[in-house]
């Protein structure tokens, strides 16, 4: 016996619908998961969070567990995710923030310079701990379940940093980014060696795949978003292909325009929101590299659809499931997160459906 090979080698995941998917083959089902699945959706996630701050709670290896697991076990979706947060790599850094209920991140000295730019200070593996510890019980814990882990893109953990919190129009974001390319590159440098860190204490304690949420990224033209974003994005998932051969996905809101460019920062898998059809979404990422591989696609029944009764939902899920028959594999999700007043029996009803529809197909 040798206890050298890394955890998730020791797990069958083989048949993982997820991972199938992922790679272009044919699973039994297409998978299906929900981004902010673990959350304020579930009573019992409610009932666990009581009395421990959101960041805290990131750093106490049970209760992480616990939250990532009380989705799969409620819904059987096909992947947990880790429960955490995107600015969670920063603050364990020493940056100030606080993520605040009902607003989000909230940073106490914003960036507006080069020298803000100097003093943001490093990840150390050892400072995010906890993370591989939670992710270490999971992979015991989760059997042939994969579980995906994750990090905030150079772009939108920027955006936070910059603007000091959640911003409509990303102002003083766009305006570093033109006024001052050079102390704008340093930072999406520096930022992007904290996020593949991050997410090399996760590969390294035994995660299955990982995706890259760079949720802001909509609000940049495709110029703009090739320019200043695309390198930093792409040079995370060449390094987490140098470590490990899990399925990478990248994921951004609004991001119809810049499909093309997301896919060519390296994913396997590139997530849609609700605003643009799975086939057209197919039809551009083809368009946009001629002769590679048909695309993976991942989405996309707009979360706001779950309050619209079971019919319209039914009727949007097999809508859904049709237009991403034509893509190289379908990882079946929401647009966006689950927003926290949605009744939790309709997200199990969805998972059932997209199984039972799409079984032995
Ligand atoms: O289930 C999952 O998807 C895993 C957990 C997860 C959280 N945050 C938990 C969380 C994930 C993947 C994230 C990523 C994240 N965090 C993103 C990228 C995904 C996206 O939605 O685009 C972003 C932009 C953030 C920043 C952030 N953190 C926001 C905007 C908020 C919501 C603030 C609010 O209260 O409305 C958070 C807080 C947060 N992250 C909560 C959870 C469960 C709510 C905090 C709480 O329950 O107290």
């Amino acid at each position: 016996m040798t206890n050298s090979a890394p955890v998730s080698a020791r797990r069958d995941l083989t048949d993982a619908p997820l991972l199938v998917a992922a790679r272009g083959g044919k699973p039994r089902h297409t998978p299906v998961w929900f981004m902010r699945q673990a959350g304020r959706s579930l009573p019992e996630y409610r009932k666990v969070r009581e009395g421990t701050p959101m960041l805290q709670a990131c750093l106490t290896p049970e209760l992480v567990a616990e939250i990532t697991m009380q989705p799969v076990r409620r819904h059987g979706v096909d992947a947990a995710i880790l429960f955490s947060d995107i600015v969670l790599p920063l603050y364990a850094a020493g940056v100030g923030l606080d993520i605040v209920a009902g607003t989000g991140p909230v940073v106490s000295r914003p960036i507006s310079g080069p020298s803000d730019v100097s003093a943001l200070p490093s990840l150390a593996p050892e400072q995010v701990a906890p993370v591989a510890d939670a992710v270490g019980l999971l992979v015991k814990e989760l059997g042939s379940t994969p579980l995906i882990g994750f990090a905030g893109a150079p772009f939108t953990l920027a955006s936070y940093l910059v603007e000091g919190g959640p911003s409509r129009n990303h102002e003083r974001t766009k305006a570093l980014m033109h006024s001052d390319p050079q102390t704008w590159h340093v930072l999406l440098e520096k930022l992007a060696d904290t996020t593949l860190e991050f997410l090399r204490v996760q590969l390294g304690a035994g995660v299955d795949a990982i995706q890259l949420f760079d949720s802001w990224a909509g609000a940049l033209s495709l110029r703009d978003y090739r320019e200043f974003v695309l390198p930093h994005s792409r040079r995370i998932f060449e390094g987490v292909a140098e470590i490990s051969d899990v399925p990478k996905i990248h994921f951004g809101v609004g991001t119809g325009e810049l499909l093309g460019a997301m896919r060519s920062a390296g994913p396997e898998v590139v997530g849609v929101d609700w605003r643009v059809p799975l086939d057209t979404a197919v039809a551009r990422l083809c368009a946009a590299e001629p002769g590679a591989a048909a695309p993976v696609v991942q989405g996309n029944l707009d979360p706001a659809v779950l309050f619209a009764g079971w019919d319209a939902v039914e009727r949007e899920v097999h809508r859904i499931l049709e237009e991403g028959r034509d893509a190289g594999g379908h990882i079946f999700n929401l647009g966006h997160g689950v927003l926290p007043t949605t009744d939790p029996e309709i997200l199990s009803r969805v998972v059932e459906l997209v199984h039972t529809a799409t079984a032995q197909r």
